[in-house]
């Protein structure tokens, strides 16, 4: 888990960890992001550069944001049937099977665009998604900052369709609003992966906060225990994971 101080700031480390677990498998190529059109992910340059491209603001900074890869805008909940969602699911799939090389993940909002118009979309195109994913090695984020907590009648989007994300970023309903922190989380595998790697730890402000605390990543069995699995690894266990990191600690 890595705490952050906005949304924008948690999808950027959720990001930067996607690469870098790629990187850490061996595929240091895969450097490009998969979205889908109607997204938000907020304002700083990478979150901007998931966001769609044409309502995005991109145009504005063409110099600066990351050439990512889009596909189309999933079907309205309202309107789908499962003939529209394959359809959908399959234009996506053939989306991913064209750029797998240079592709680390793919970022969503789960269930429902939020600031980019209010889409809502069926959560089977979640069970889409997590299969394109696994067919073509990418990690599944999920950008839960608007809809968790039960903003969408579940504890989290995710819970619609039973899908697990490889990385979920959370904030927002985190404090009720009451102050700005969101947090970006993510499976041990992906954690242990990147702690291996040649950097050490994940390259994002102090790596403590990175490398610390071990949780798993809430599911709706697991949210309902307050306490982390685990629990918080020793100070010593941090200190060793941070060893070989290219950057000074706090
Ligand atoms: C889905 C989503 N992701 C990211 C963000 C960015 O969060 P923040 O404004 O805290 O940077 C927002 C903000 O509205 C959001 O709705």
């Amino acid at each position: 888990m890595f705490l952050a101080d906005s949304g924008s700031v948690a999808v950027e480390v959720a990001l930067k960890l996607a690469v870098q677990f790629q990187t850490a498998l061996g595929h240091p190529q895969r450097q490009r992001l998969l979205s889908i059109r109607g997204g938000y992910h907020g304002d700083t340059f990478a979150a901007m550069g998931v966001c769609d491209p044409v309502d995005g603001m991109h145009s504005a900074f063409p110099g600066l944001l990351a050439g990512n890869v889009f596909g189309p805008r999933p079907p309205a909940a309202a309107a789908a049937t499962p003939e529209t969602v394959r359809a959908w699911a399959s234009d996506l799939g053939d989306i991913a099977a064209a750029h797998s090389g240079e592709l680390a993940a793919i970022i969503v909002e789960p269930v429902l665009q939020g600031a980019g118009g209010m889409h809502a979309y069926p959560a089977e195109c979640l069970t889409a998604l997590r299969h394109v994913a696994d067919r073509h090695g990418l990690l599944l984020i999920f950008d839960e900052i608007a809809t968790g907590f039960g903003r969408t009648g579940e504890l989290f989007a995710a819970d619609h369709a039973g899908v697990v994300p490889d990385i979920m970023c959370v904030g927002k309903a985190l404090t009720g609003g009451y102050l700005t922190l969101a947090a970006m989380l993510c499976t041990a595998e992906i954690a242990s992966a990147v702690s291996g790697g040649q950097a050490g730890a994940l390259l994002h402000g102090p790596r403590l906060w990175a490398t610390r605390w071990r949780v798993r990543l809430p599911t709706r069995a697991s949210a309902s225990s307050a306490t982390a699995p685990g629990g918080p690894t020793s100070p010593g266990s941090a200190r060793a994971s941070n060893r070989g990191s290219p950057r000074p600690g706090p």
